[in-house]
């Protein structure tokens, strides 16, 4: 049925406290989903589960977990798993350090890779056999447009974010079958706490003033502004929703039409 309707359909939410993953939670509730909110920070997510709509009787509730421990997350979420079927998993967190690929040490490589690739590897795996028994899953990954056109200044990003693409690729090949969409979104610049540690980094970096910085990277992008949190939020729960049914394998920059290429 081609509807954005999310009723009784509940949603794992990553790296949910603020930014993108809580306007994701928020958009995915206004729909009717229920949301299991996940993160590090307790009283965030008590905080975050109190901003999601429930007028039509949606569950929320949360999870702690930390995603530099990929052991710990699937503990986490297998227990939860045992007695819940998720349909919708979101899988975002915190990005990797700013700083230039010459720069960055190996062990930073390996950190991004278990929190962004390992984690959302455990994620899909421990709940894609009841997606399967449901015929209905979305699995949808927040990356970054440096998937398409690598990003001045974010070197291990850069690096590990075009390795979740392909891994995103070849999972969304191995699950359509069974009713499961594998999609990606790239945010561009969005206003949260991640844009403005890249902002504040390169300041201190570089002695050039914010202000300045932010005029340089409107003028890269066509609408000459940031986004905001739900304008990405919007995308996610489109693909989420059953309307997105064939869409799969995708990944769509959501940055004002900043990459530049086709
Ligand atoms: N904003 C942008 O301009 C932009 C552009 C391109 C790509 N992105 C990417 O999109 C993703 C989300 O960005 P955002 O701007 O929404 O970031 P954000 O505002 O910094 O929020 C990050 C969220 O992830 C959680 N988190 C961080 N580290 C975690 C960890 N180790 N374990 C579990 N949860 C963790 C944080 O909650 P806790 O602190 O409570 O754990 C928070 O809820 C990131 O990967 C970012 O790099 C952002």
């Amino acid at each position: 049925m081609l509807t954005l309707d999310l009723t009784g359909k509940t949603a794992l939410v990553a790296g949910s406290t603020q930014g993108i993953g809580l306007a994701s939670a928020k958009e995915l509730a206004d729909l009717g989903a229920n949301c299991i909110l996940i993160a590090r920070n307790e009283q965030a997510l008590q905080e975050a589960v109190k901003t999601l709509d429930a007028s039509k009787g949606q569950q929320h509730s949360y999870l702690v977990a930390d995603f530099s421990n990929p052991a710990q997350v699937q503990e986490v979420v297998a227990s939860y798993a045992q007695q819940h079927t998720i349909h919708i998993l979101i899988n975002n967190s915190g990005g990797p350090a700013a700083g230039p690929i010459v720069d960055a040490k190996p062990e930073a490589f390996i950190a991004a890779f278990q929190q962004h690739l390992i984690c959302n590897h455990m994620l899909v795996t421990t709940l894609l056999p009841k997606m399967k028994e449901a015929g209905y899953g979305r699995i949808i990954n927040v990356i970054s447009t440096s998937v398409k056109v690598p990003l001045k200044g974010l070197g291990v990003s850069n690096t590990i974010r075009g390795a979740v693409a392909s891994w995103a690729k070849t999972m969304a090949n191995e699950v359509a079958s069974f009713g499961i969409t594998v999609n990606n979104v790239l945010p561009g610049a969005t206003s949260t706490g991640r844009l403005e540690a890249i902002i504040n980094n390169k300041a201190s970096k570089t002695g050039i003033a914010q202000d300045e910085i932010e005029k340089e990277m409107l003028e890269e992008i066509p609408a000459r502004r940031f986004g905001r949190p739900e304008e990405i939020a919007g995308v996610i729960a489109f693909l989420a929703s059953p309307a997105a049914a064939y869409v799969n394998g995708t990944s769509t920059p959501v940055d004002g039409g900043r990459t530049g290429s086709i």
